[in-house]
């Protein structure tokens, strides 16, 4: 049986997309930008059957298969895009699974929607003998699956404006992203249900007149490889979104002890100002250091010795590790 099967990277925002001008196509209300995470990928194979009278997902045999499934929303995306294809009465068989494990906190809806859009493209540009659409086209259609997944077509780094997806120019060095896990439990507030809150914090309106001029100054910093510069963007960007979860009625919070235990580890390695992670962190505890690849050695000695051995299993923080 004919399989097709896509891989793609997940990717960290620098500057976050928070907010919805439509939800049902998931359009951003402002312009983000991210870097890939090469090393941390979901794998979607699709297979035409003929015995079933519904599309069917099983899990793929990764190092670590999903345990409860991809849920409602992977589904009913492959069966808009088959509908799209006039393919909506042929049934397939789609298995995905992450090479990361999913008991890390680690949102995989980026790297599993990308996947799920370019394996779809590649098996029904076969079967209607139709040239596969180019990435552009792909990212605008696997954004309306999940709005951050249109950022895992272009890397090493990308930004998202309205329909407009590109790769950055960049100077900037090769970065090895440390996920510093914070905390495994379920989200009790979806990214979804945050992008609907944050349209009434206080704070929306003048966050929205910033991020112009924040994108452009990213922009002109990754090009030129400014790292401290996007440092500092990057750590602005993330304290203000999440300021938009605390200011939202009702209020919701992220933040695990653990979280604010590695903020103040970002703050003390600035200090002294040998090693100075770029740090950020999405909807949920876990935060992203991100550092020169050169310094990564150096910099996994100094987590160790001041977070706990975090590659240990038990370990107080654990952490995983990208490259760019
Ligand atoms: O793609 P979604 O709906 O899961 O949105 C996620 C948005 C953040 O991860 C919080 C920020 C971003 O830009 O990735």
């Amino acid at each position: 049986m004919k399989t097709w099967q896509a891989s793609m990277p997940s990717n960290i925002a620098l500057i976050k997309y928070m907010g919805k001008t439509d939800h049902s196509q998931n359009a951003a209300t402002n312009g983000s930008c991210s870097m890939t995470l090469e090393s941390f990928r979901s794998t979607v194979e699709i297979e035409v059957v003929s015995d079933a009278a519904n599309d069917r997902w099983e899990p793929l045999a990764t190092d670590y298969p999903l345990p409860g499934g991809v849920g409602d929303r992977f589904l009913s995306f492959f069966h808009k895009l088959k509908t799209a294809e006039g393919l909506a009465d042929q049934s397939f068989l789609i298995r995905s699974g992450n090479n990361f494990p999913s008991d890390c906190g680690l949102a995989s809806s980026a790297s599993s929607f990308a996947s799920l859009t370019m394996a779809a493209e590649k098996c029904f540009a076969e079967l209607k003998e139709r040239p596969v659409r180019n990435a552009t086209e792909l990212a605008n259609i696997s954004r309306t699956g999940s709005g951050s997944s249109c950022r895992s077509f272009f890397g090493p780094w990308c930004l998202w404006e309205g329909e407009t997806i590109t790769q950055m120019e960049s100077k900037m060095p090769k970065l090895t992203d440390f996920v510093l896990v914070c905390g495994s439990g379920h989200k009790t507030v979806s990214s979804s249900e945050a992008h609907r809150r944050v349209a009434n914090s206080p704070l929306m309106e003048s966050r929205l007149e910033r991020i112009p001029g924040r994108l452009e100054r990213s922009k002109a910093a990754i090009a030129n490889g400014d790292y401290d510069t996007v440092r500092e963007i990057a750590w602005d960007d993330m304290w203000e979104m999440h300021s938009l979860f605390h200011t939202s009625q009702p209020p919701f919070f992220y933040f695990s002890p653990e979280t604010i235990a590695v903020l103040q580890f970002v703050e003390q390695a600035w200090k002294r100002g040998e090693l100075k992670p770029i740090a950020t962190i999405d909807a949920g505890p876990n935060v992203h250091l991100l550092i020169p690849a050169e310094q990564a050695d150096e910099f996994r000695s100094l987590l160790d010795k001041t977070l706990g051995e975090g590659r240990k299993e038990g370990a107080p923080i654990r952490y995983l590790e990208s490259e760019s």
